[in-house]
């Protein structure tokens, strides 16, 4: 089973961006850190990042019929894009939502996610181990699937 991990606008800067609330893991630590994760729970990952909606987008679209699930981090995309939220819709595959930092203790506008009610799982504040447990559940969830 295939899972696709998005990460959305300015996520290319991890490990330079305000590390004091986003830490100093690059995005390319982290998902070298995905990748051993998903060997562990027997998952093949794929990777996107991109500052731009509709690449993201069509990103989601491509995995439709391919994919067992989708990881996203999308940034202030979660905020603002009703988009994003309709083309995981659309593809109709389970997916999991990862803040590395805890937005309900953060600015009141990141309380809000367009995407947290359509999300098997929403998981906050855990850093880059958010990821890790996002992929544990879609790996346990493929395997329901399979027996
Ligand atoms: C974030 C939280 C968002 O509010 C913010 O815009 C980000 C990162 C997080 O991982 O904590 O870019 O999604």
């Amino acid at each position: 089973p295939l899972v696709l991990v998005v990460n959305g606008p300015n996520l290319n800067l991890l490990g330079s961006r305000e590390p004091a609330k986003y830490g100093t893991t690059s995005l390319a630590d982290l998902e070298q850190r995905i990748s051993g994760t998903a060997e562990r729970v027997g998952v093949d990952v794929k990777f996107v990042q991109s500052n731009h909606e509709g690449v993201l987008i069509d990103a989601i679209h491509a995995m439709r019929q391919r994919a067992a699930g989708i990881i996203i981090n999308a940034g202030a995309f979660t905020h603002t894009s009703v988009a994003i939220r309709d083309a995981i819709s659309a593809v109709a595959l389970p997916m999991v939502e990862v803040h590395l930092t805890n937005v309900h203790a953060r600015e009141p506008f990141r309380r809000h996610s367009f995407l947290s009610d359509i999300a098997e799982s929403v998981i906050v504040g855990a850093g880059p181990k958010g990821y890790d447990f996002a992929l544990e559940l879609l790996a346990s969830r493929v395997a329901q699937v399979d027996a």
